[in-house]
């Protein structure tokens, strides 16, 4: 079985006039016009509960799309139960089956629900279409497609032989379930994150977060529909904490594959640690959490450079992405051009709803969401260590509107320059351009996180010095670009510190994880 590299999935303009947005537009008005009900999906069985949950688009809260079926502890049990049922079967199914019935989900996505896929992912987690094309249609076909190809290539990896011996590493999948703890942010990573542990053999239980279940039921029918045995993934929506509660509990626990929050992640780690004696085997705890992004520019930067890295790497998608820039230091010599430039650019923006595609910029995810970020704001703005230059409004009264924002300040340890906001606000900080290495060292110890940062330089010097003195503080680091937006079989995903465990999504790294190899030597 032969699975050469894939090419990316090529991405649609949405420009007015095209075809592909007459049908995007079609899908949104057809599903605007539904009422969903959305059930789990336990050991091949659609369970409804009658306890529901109402979906409405961040970015229009009063309207409804339909609901979706809370479960609780039964069904968590029920869910895992399932899961373990399907396992030998599906552990001992051909690598080739297991990896057609991926790359058919991909296929489907890509063509009979490409507009479905991008269209509950701009209703109900209030993406714009270009955004959400690069996402809930090319990244997770990517990520399909690519992982088959690394898998691929894994399991051709076999040890030496030697006259009258024979010996081979078998890739078995993990003792055990696996649960995929999904966030809201991309319906890719959501995607990802059960699939790519499933198609290394093992059964998953999969709880995405409450605003992305609209798109994870599109993600679940389509694997149903391209051939995914009942079982293999099980999905729940049960609060968090039951979930971890029992999966946690259980002797056949075998890994969590998470995307979410630094907090979260920490205390599921130390409640795998204090159960660790009830487990068969040493779960594998792999996990992308949070993020303070950088954005560093020397003072041979271009500025227009600076620019467009500010606005598209802290505004896209509202700074919602965990690749977000969030922090910028600029040099004293070009600070004030590109501050006057940037405010300039984002009056540009438009904000709205998703459906009219002229929006740039769309609605925060939820109402808590939309408080947090609201408070940094506020603080800022009653902080004489802080100053608004752009933006600081905001709005919840028909969609949690919040306005792109850029706060600046003198203190480079200011709380905006620190803390993760999740929300579409920047903040700068000016350094004395004479003072680069001093501007590195704050850099690198002013956060906890290293998931993405960017050096913006025209000179080779600083970009080199960069390189190296930051080298712990990114897992993803860009050189004269915006630190968002890593393509799948391109830039390899996932930071460390308190970003994460670095088992970069869309790679062999991330995959190995789900791998329990055993070593065969057969003396002939
Ligand atoms: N993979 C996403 C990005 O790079 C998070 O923006």
């Amino acid at each position: 079985f032969d699975f050469a590299a894939p090419a990316n999935e090529p991405v649609l303009s949405y420009a007015p006039g095209t075809p592909e947005r007459a049908a995007l537009k079609k899908q949104l008005s057809a599903f605007k016009a539904e009422q969903v009900d959305i059930p789990m999906y336990i050991g091949g069985q659609e369970v409804r509960t009658g306890k529901t949950v109402d979906i409405r688009p961040p970015h229009e809260h009063k309207h409804k799309l339909g609901h979706f079926h809370a479960g609780d502890a039964s069904h968590v049990t029920a869910a895992i139960e399932a899961a373990l049922k399907a396992r030998e079967e599906w552990a001992n199914t051909p690598w080739e089956h297991r990896a057609a019935i991926f790359l058919k989900a991909a296929e489907l996505m890509a063509t009979k629900y490409r507009y479905h896929m991008n269209g509950t992912t701009m209703l109900a987690q209030s993406k714009n279409a270009y955004q959400a094309e690069i996402d809930s249609a090319c990244e997770i076909i990517d990520f399909l497609r690519f992982n088959v190809h690394y898998l691929t290539e894994i399991y051709r990896q076999q040890p030496a032989s030697s006259p009258g011996v024979h010996n081979r590493l078998e890739y078995r999948p993990l003792e055990g379930f696996v649960l995929a703890v999904t966030p809201f942010n991309f319906t890719a990573i959501a995607g990802n994150l059960p699939t790519s542990a499933a198609m290394c053999g093992n059964v998953v239980v999969w709880k995405p977060a409450n605003t992305q279940v609209y798109s994870a039921n599109m993600i679940m029918k389509i694997l149903i529909e391209a051939g995914l045995p009942a079982g293999v993934i099980n999905l729940v929506y049960a609060d968090g904490p039951t979930i971890g509660d029992i999966c946690f509990a259980h002797p056949d626990f075998a890994g969590i594959h998470f995307t979410g929050s630094t907090g979260v992640f920490q205390t599921m780690w130390k409640t795998i640690g204090n159960n660790i004696h009830k487990y068969k085997t040493y779960p594998r705890i792999v996990g992308e959490t949070g993020g303070k992004d950088f954005v560093l520019a020397h003072k041979s930067a271009n500025v227009d450079v600076v620019v467009t890295a500010l606005a598209r790497g802290a505004f896209e998608y509202q700074g919602q992405k965990c690749s977000a820039a969030s922090r910028a230091y600029l040099p004293s010599n070009i600070a004030d051009e590109v501050k006057t430039k940037l405010a300039a650019e984002l009056k540009t923006m438009k904000q709205g709803t998703t459906e009219d595609f002229s929006n740039f910029v769309n609605a925060v995810i939820d109402e808590r969401s939309f408080d947090k970020i609201a408070k940094y704001i506020d603080n800022a703005k009653n902080d004489p260590k802080a100053k608004i230059i752009a933006g600081g409004n905001y709005n919840k009264s028909e969609g949690y509107f919040i306005e792109p924002t850029v706060i600046e300040t003198a203190d480079p340890k200011y709380v905006t320059m620190c803390e993760e906001i999740f929300g579409p606000v920047l903040t700068i900080y000016t350094y004395d351009a004479d003072k680069f290495e001093e501007a590195l060292v704050t850099v690198d110890t002013t956060s906890e996180y290293a998931l993405t940062g960017s050096i913006l330089a025209q000179d080779r010097y600083a970009v080199e010095l960069a390189t190296r003195k930051l080298v712990n503080s990114a897992g993803n680091f860009y050189i004269n670009d915006k630190p968002t937006g890593a393509v799948v079989g391109q830039q390899p995903f996932g930071g460390a510190r308190a970003s994460g465990t670095n088992d970069k999504a869309g790679s062999a790294l991330n995959l190995y994880r789900w791998l329990s190899a055993r070593t065969v030597k057969e003396t002939l």
